[in-house]
């Protein structure tokens, strides 16, 4: 079967457009996570920001490789979640569902066809974001947890603190308000991640 006749074609023109939307939406969870001052946290979240770019980047190539003609459009009809309101805790927790239903619902389903389609790179790929998306949706819920659970900045047992704009250490419950080295605000400690 030719890639540009198959299923697979429309699922890598639908995974590409969910990776596109992850990207912004994750931008925007960064952007409020900058917006409220915690500057590490965004930060992990611009990485995975990055991530969603190198897996639309994947999937568009993939799309590429199916014909040396121009592709003027793909006509494709799929559903993507709109459900983000501007909370950053809730942000997290949403995100979290979404990279679930990449991890086991709609991905695991793209893979079968594509092994089906006899196109095993392809279900290869997916079997590899896969992963990744397991990753991001543990990642989101261990940050999540901790923001709604207060544990954020408040650990049971003495910890070491890491200011990540001057490298600044000490060993307590809680990180400092503001770093006593450079006075960066608390945003700028390294956080701890199961
Ligand atoms: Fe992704
Ligand atoms: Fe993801």
């Amino acid at each position: 079967m030719e890639l540009k006749n198959s299923q697979t074609f429309k699922n890598l023109a639908k995974s590409y457009a969910g990776e596109c939307q992850a990207h912004v939406r994750y931008k925007f969870i960064e952007y409020g996570a900058r917006q409220q001052g915690y500057k590490t946290l965004a930060e992990m979240i611009d990485n995975l920001v990055y991530n969603e770019f190198n897996h639309a980047r994947m999937f568009y190539t993939f799309i590429q490789q199916a014909s040396d003609e121009t592709i003027d459009n793909i006509d494709i009809s799929a559903g993507y979640p709109f459900k983000e309101k501007w909370d950053l805790v809730e942000n997290l927790r949403l995100a979290a569902e979404d990279e679930g239903m990449e991890e086991n619902v709609i991905y695991p389903e793209y893979r079968k066809i594509a092994e089906k389609e006899g196109f095993t790179e392809i279900a290869k790929l997916y079997d590899d974001i896969i992963q990744v998306e397991s990753c991001h949706r543990k990642l989101l819920t261990d940050l999540y947890n901790q923001l709604s659970e207060g544990t954020l900045y408040k650990k049971q047992t003495k910890v070491k603190w890491k200011c990540a704009d001057c490298g600044y250490e000490a060993v307590g419950y809680e990180p400092w308000d503001e770093c006593p080295l450079c006075k960066a605000k608390r945003g700028s400690v390294m956080l701890h991640l199961e």
